[in-house]
Formats: C-alpha cells, structure tokens, sequence
C-alpha cells in the first residue's frame, strides 16, 4: 500500500462519489490527503474517518466557483504538508432541469457550468503549478466525462464543460511537461455515486445498462483506483491522456445491444 507513498494531494470534491474514493484509495497508498469540499462537515468526516485509519488528512472548506476559494485551498494543503505532488481537480456540476438543449438551454446556466466546471480546473492547476515546480513536478488529474465525447437530447452545456476539460488537460501538459509535471483526466462513464442513484430512475438505468458492453454499472472505486494510478509514478510517462472509464458504453455501434438482443 505504497504507490504514493510521501506525496501529498489535494482533492476537490472529497466528501463524496469519485473524490471520496480517490481521497481515501490515495490515503490507503500513502499520500497525505487534503480534502476540500462545499460539504465542510462532509470533509471533515471523511479526513476524520482516515485519521482514525492511521492515514494522513484534513479538510478544508471550498468553493470551487470562487478563484480565492481555490487559491486558499492550495495554499492551505502546502501550509498543512509542506509541499503538493497530486491535484485532483474533481468538482463538477450538472443540471437536468435547466442544462437542455440548445434552444431551451438557461443561458445562466451555461455560465455557471463553463465556470464551475471548467475555469476550476484551470484555476486549480494555474495555483498549484508553482508549488509543484518547486518540488521537482507534481501530477494533475482533471475529472472529464464520456460526455465530452457524445451529443445528447440535453446536458449541453455539461458535455461542452466537459469537452473543454479534455482540451485544457492537453495544454496544461503540453505546458508544462519539461517542469516534470503531468496533466492527465478521467472520463467516467455512468459511475453510481449517491447523486447519480438519486437522480436516476430504475428505467433509467437499466437503459444505460442496457448499452454497457459490460453487465453491470460503475462505482465510484473504478474511477478511484485510476486516481491513484495517475498520481502515482507508475504513469510517470503518460501526460495529456484521458482515461475512460465507462464499461464499453460507448465502444461499439451504437445498434449493437439491439442485435445482440435479436440474436438470443
Ligand atoms: N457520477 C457519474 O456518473 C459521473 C460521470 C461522469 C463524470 N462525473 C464527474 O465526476 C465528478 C464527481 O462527480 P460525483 O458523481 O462523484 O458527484 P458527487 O455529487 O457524489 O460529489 C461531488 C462533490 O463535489 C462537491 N461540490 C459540488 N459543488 C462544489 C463546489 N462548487 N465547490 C466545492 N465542492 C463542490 C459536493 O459537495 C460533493 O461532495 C464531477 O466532475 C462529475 O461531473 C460523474
């Protein structure tokens, strides 16, 4: 339990689905762990819970739409542990009342998604940049998503947030790869994380099963254990990739399931 022994990592969006499994998978390995969350109480329990494990953590309040917010959740984790190796930049937002299509779409909407989800990212990696330069580089990990990838009947401003995320990743390395830090993202398919079990019927996710190549759906430790994978050293040469984690949901033609199905 020892492939991120010594570095320390800060994950925003900790209290919860793919942060909170990347905070604790990254703690199990070795890391110290900051986790900073809208949720302050939630981060506390979850740093509470891996201090009563043995395991390095703290919370911090963070608001992952204010830049101050971001800037002090950085500056705080090198405060608290000297130096910062890993940042998972993991908060991300969607809205399936008012995110829609392009017609229908709340424009206000789009703005709050553009800016939570992806000048996050950017703020995040342009704060923690110089700390990791001065420990000889560092490793950012970007949540995409599948639907980066896709159009879809709504969500268009989630899937355009999540395209860019996939872009900037790829700047963000292209930029600072002779600093030795690496920029890479995850791109989660349908991961059960209590938000998603909330806003999804039964019928619901039967259909996305349904087009899984795989039988079953995602959990939030799919996502997490490739968090570790690239905050460690073991990915050392891998930077401006995006990791997609999805069970062969969007693999093959799309008719597929429908012939499988005809065939048995
Ligand atoms: N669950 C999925 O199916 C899925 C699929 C693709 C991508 N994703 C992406 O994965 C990431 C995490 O999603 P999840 O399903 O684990 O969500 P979740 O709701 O379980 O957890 C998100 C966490 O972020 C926190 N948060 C929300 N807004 C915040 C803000 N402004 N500042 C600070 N913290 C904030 C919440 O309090 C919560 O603890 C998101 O970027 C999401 O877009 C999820």
């Amino acid at each position: 339990m020892t492939r991120v022994a010594g570095k320390v990592a800060l994950v925003t969006g900790g209290a919860s689905g793919i942060g909170l499994s990347a905070a604790t998978l990254l703690a199990e390995e070795g890391a110290a762990v900051v986790v900073a969350d809208y949720n302050l109480q939630g981060a506390e329990e979850v740093a509470a819970d891996l201090r009563k494990q043995g395991k390095q953590a703290k919370a911090i309040f963070l608001d992952a739409s204010e830049s101050e917010s971001i800037q002090q959740a950085v500056a705080f984790t090198v405060a608290t542990y000297g130096k910062l190796n890993v940042l998972f930049n993991n908060v991300g937002l969607t809205n399936l009342q008012k995110d829609l299509d392009v017609v229908a779409m709340d424009l206000a909407e789009w703005d709050r998604l553009m800016n939570v989800n992806v000048k996050s990212v950017l703020l995040g990696a342009r704060y923690a940049i110089p700390y990791m330069k001065q420990v000889g580089g560092g490793s950012i990990i970007n949540t995409a998503s599948m639907s980066a990838f896709a159009g879809d009947s709504i969500r268009s401003a989630y899937g355009t947030s999540k395209a860019a995320v996939v872009q900037l990743t790829k700047y963000i390395a292209t930029q600072y790869g002779k600093d030795l830090i690496r920029c890479n993202a995850i791109a989660p398919g349908l991961i059960l994380t209590p938000a998603a079990k909330a806003n999804m019927s039964p019928s619901l996710l039967a259909t996305f099963e349904k087009y899984n190549a795989l039988p079953y759906h995602g959990e939030a430790a799919d996502v997490g254990h490739a968090v570790v994978y690239l905050a460690s050293d073991e990915s050392k040469f891998m930077t401006g990739q995006t990791l997609q984690i999805e069970g062969g949901h969007y693999i093959g033609n799309p008719t597929s399931p429908d012939f499988l199905a005809m065939q048995q």
